[in-house]
């Protein structure tokens, strides 16, 4: 078992990575909880929802998917609570992936004004990144995450052993977020996915669970530094730029979020190259390749990428953040980059 502190402003608390954690969810219910509400999907309470079978609990279906990732969701849960029984003293249980943490976090965060969630992610990408960190939150039609609010989590539940049921590709989106994590802050981790790929591929347990453990522990140090993304906590959003554009441009069907971020993240690389002297670009590149392939990037304009990064939720007063490696293991976060070279990087990725 591995545990971390988050210590934000708002909450400390732990981000726990252990198998068969989520058999264990009942020793992290608050002292005096009223109802408990699993706000999950059909496919992974079929899957894994006996783990609550001693537990007393209501259960919300939330249908999943980007598209449902809406107020109206959350609406629509809130009035289950409500005819449930719920009161202040209730807690919610995020049991799913990030979509489920994201939407049961933001349920949380403004039921009654704000009841306490235990998150317990159940995909790759979700128990790295979507479930620490207390950034709740959903769509509007204008854009990804655009109503939100932070709201941390009691405890984080990472159980490898749900990773089992996950499908291979939701798998290795997942851990291009990793790859990431090494890229940023951990030339060992980074290491560790170069040359135990073939493990990390085959799911070895071992090597599984300490990759996990590493970049929860990167997310969990940001955030303490900086719950707010006032600062350091930026850096997470490295290959998330451009990242976001193509999800955009390709109104979030065609890749994975972490697909998406692979393309960023080989974006950002070049970029780095041609406006800094980063001399490990080549193995940064070859490590998110070999975990490849992501879909097809058939027919999409590098024009139409650079002209929606203006309108990325991060864009500050209309000026395009970069995060780029200056080695692996650290980054620089920069701004005013020429538009041409811009431009230049994404056509070179794209091709
Ligand atoms: N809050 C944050 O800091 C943060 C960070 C990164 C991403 N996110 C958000 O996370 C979302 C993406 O999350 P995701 O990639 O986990 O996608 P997802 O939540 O859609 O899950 C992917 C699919 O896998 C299924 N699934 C989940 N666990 C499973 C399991 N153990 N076995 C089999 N199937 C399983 C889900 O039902 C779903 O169909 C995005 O909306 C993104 O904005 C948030
Ligand atoms: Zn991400």
């Amino acid at each position: 078992m591995a545990s971390f502190r988050v210590q934000t402003p708002q909450r400390s608390y732990d981000a726990i990575v252990e198998r068969g954690a989520v058999w264990r969810i009942c020793d992290f219910l608050p002292a005096k909880c009223g109802k408990l509400f699993v706000v999950t999907t059909r496919d992974v309470w079929d899957l894994h929802g006996s783990c609550f079978a001693q537990i007393p609990h209501s259960v919300i279906f939330f249908p999943g998917g980007e598209a449902n990732k809406r107020i109206s969701e959350v609406e629509t849960m809130a009035e289950q609570m409500i005819a449930a029984g719920a009161d202040r003293s209730s807690a919610v249980v995020a049991f799913g992936g990030g979509i489920v943490n994201d939407t049961a976090g933001f349920l949380a965060a403004i039921f009654m004004r704000g009841i306490p969630v235990i998150q317990v992610p159940t995909t790759l990408l979700a128990q790295v990144d979507a479930a620490v960190g207390g950034k709740t939150g959903v769509n509007l039609v204008s854009g990804k995450n655009l109503l939100g609010s932070f709201h941390q989590p009691l405890v984080v539940l990472i159980d490898p052993d749900v990773l089992g049921t996950l499908p291979e590709r939701e798998y290795r989106a997942g851990l291009y977020e990793i790859i990431k994590c090494g890229v940023i802050r951990d030339a060992n981790l980074f290491r560790i996915l170069d040359e135990g790929i073939a493990g990390v591929l085959a799911k070895d347990p071992t090597v599984v669970e300490r990759i996990i453990a590493d970049a929860v522990r990167i997310k969990a140090e940001v955030v303490s530094a900086d719950e707010r993304e006032g600062g350091l906590r930026r850096i997470l959003n490295f290959g998330h730029t451009v990242g976001h554009a193509l999800e955009a441009e390709t109104q979030y069907s065609r890749f994975l979020h972490g697909e998406a971020v692979a393309f960023g993240m080989r974006v950002a690389t070049v970029l780095a190259e041609r406006v800094s002297d980063l001399k490990e670009g080549a193995d940064i590149d070859r490590v998110i390749v070999n975990y490849g392939p992501i879909p097809s990037l058939n027919g999409i304009s590098a024009g139409n990428l650079a002209k929606r990064l203006v309108n990325d939720k991060k864009t500050i007063q209309g000026h395009v953040h970069f995060v780029l490696p200056v080695k692996i293991g650290e980054v620089t976060v920069v701004s005013g980059l020429d538009d041409r070279i811009v431009l230049e990087s994404i056509q070179a990725v794209l091709h």
